[in-house]
């Protein structure tokens, strides 16, 4: 296979330049190492007279995607727009329609359309390739769907938001509180157009739906995902966490059960020296467990020109190289339909609440947990105000259902004085 490669872009902003970048920039290593020249045929995007630091003009320009995914002298179609619908989901349908393979970085489209995509193009003989779709510049994608394709894999877990993670650990660092660091975000940049889809959960749920069908050959179910942000997240909980010895992260964990399959995205309790506990930063970690294979841990850069485009590059080496694999590791007719566990694991939950500083106000809380067959671990009362009790219980394993059941219950008697602060425990 001697005959170049040809890309079409559509997207040319922080990642597309990237991949533009890297294609200049490695063309001789590019043949080398796959055989094949690797070259751009026309890019697109919204704004033709945009400075994109890059140069262009040897490239044809399309103001329609849908348009530069049908061209003749397109083998590639390269979507880096963003975006689970409009243009992103309609030229990657028409590039599959017309024969080409299609090489993505866009999680919601895959989380939300992965399954009809999938089909469409098998049906089409053609692949969506999308490793730098879940945590950057880790082939965490290929990891699951290649090097680890002979295991059954029991359990996934990750950190898959750089820009949450970024926001606990300075928190942590620096003590500031959770809006000063969103505003800091927002200054630098670090934050998705819709700051929800960050500090809400959202973006790494995508990427948990995506990293699920791979492992357990399911279609990837976006909505059985249960998903918290890390708004709620208060100075006080990263400290008394730490005093505990355990830190805060926004942990996305998958697992099959007997009851269904597990997906959840929440902040969570981890131990501070497990491998997610001393997580930094921006930075990405999946931790990956298989029947064989026990447990990989995969860390690097989860976002940023660099480490995506390196990630969309090596999607387009496999292509170039003529690797193809099915688009979730499973042809798309044998992913199965799993029913989300509605029940989840029993875990241990921290739990900190201000009660009113009166006589039986502690004995009508541990009733309540008592009640609700939820057994104490450790508690802790600590810094009075003139008419409340700050106190922190942490539980030994229980489900979400019978915490509910007692956080009810709080709500219903008149000692306690703030919302209660609810957080599982995870072991990692
Ligand atoms: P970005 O900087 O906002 O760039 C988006 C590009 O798409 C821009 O060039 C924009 O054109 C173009 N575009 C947007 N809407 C369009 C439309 N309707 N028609 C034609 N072009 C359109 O986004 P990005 O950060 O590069 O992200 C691209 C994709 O990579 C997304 O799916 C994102 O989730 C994913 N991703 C990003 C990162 C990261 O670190 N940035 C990491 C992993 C995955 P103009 O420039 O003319 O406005
Ligand atoms: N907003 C995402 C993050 C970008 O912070 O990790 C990479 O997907």
């Amino acid at each position: 296979m001697t005959e170049t490669l040809r890309l079409g872009i559509a997207g040319l902003g922080t990642v597309g330049t990237g991949v533009v970048k890297i294609v200049r920039k490695h063309a001789a290593l590019l043949e080398a190492r796959t055989g094949r020249r690797i070259e751009i045929s026309a890019v697109s995007a919204r704004d033709r007279q945009k400075d994109r630091g890059v140069n262009l003009a040897s490239y044809d320009w399309e103001d329609d995607a849908v348009a530069l995914a049908k061209r003749d002298d397109v083998d590639v179609f390269v979507e880096l727009m963003g975006g689970s619908d409009g243009p992103a989901k309609a030229a990657t349908e028409a590039a599959l329609a017309a024969g080409k393979d299609v090489v993505t970085a866009n999680k919601a489209l895959l989380a939300i359309h992965g399954q009809a995509l999938a089909e469409a193009a098998e049906e089409a003989g053609r692949v969506i390739r999308f490793e730098a779709a879940v945590a950057g510049g880790i082939p965490v994608i290929k990891a699951l769907t290649e090097g680890l394709a002979a295991n059954e894999i029991t359990r996934v877990m990750g950190v898959m938001n750089g820009t949450c993670n970024y926001i606990l650990t300075r928190m942590e660092s620096e003590g500031l509180g959770y809006n000063a660091l969103f505003d800091e975000c927002a200054r630098l940049g670090y934050l998705e157009a819709d700051p929800q889809l960050d500090v809400g959960g959202i973006d790494a749920a995508h990427k948990l739906a995506i990293l699920s069908a791979i492992a357990f050959g399911v279609r990837p179910d976006f909505d059985g995902i249960e998903i918290e942000g890390i708004e709620r997240i208060e100075l006080e909980d990263i400290r008394q966490a730490g005093d505990m010895g355990y830190r805060i992260k926004l942990l996305g964990v998958a697992a099959r059960s007997p009851r269904g399959l597990v997906q959840r995205m929440q902040p969570c309790l981890v131990p501070a020296g497990s491998p997610i506990g001393q997580l930094e930063g921006g930075t990405n970690m999946v931790v990956i467990e298989g029947d064989a294979v026990e447990q990989i841990v995969l860390r690097g850069p989860g976002a940023g020109e660099g480490p995506t485009a390196s990630a969309v590059m090596g999607d387009v080496c496999d292509l170039a190289r003529g690797i193809r694999v099915p688009v979730f590791g499973t042809p798309a007719a044998r992913l199965e339909t799993m029913p989300a566990a509605t029940t989840g694991l029993p875990a241990p939950y921290y739990l900190r609440m201000a009660l009113q500083d009166k006589p039986g106000a502690l004995a009508k809380v541990a009733a309540i947990l008592g009640d609700a067959g939820i057994s104490i671990d450790r508690m802790r009362q600590y810094g009075h105000t003139d008419n409340t009790a700050p106190i922190l219980i942490v539980t030994h394993k229980t489900t979400r259902a019978a915490l509910d059941m007692a956080l009810d219950a709080f709500g219903k008697t008149d000692v306690v004085a703030s919302e209660p602060v609810t957080l599982r425990i995870e072991e990692v």
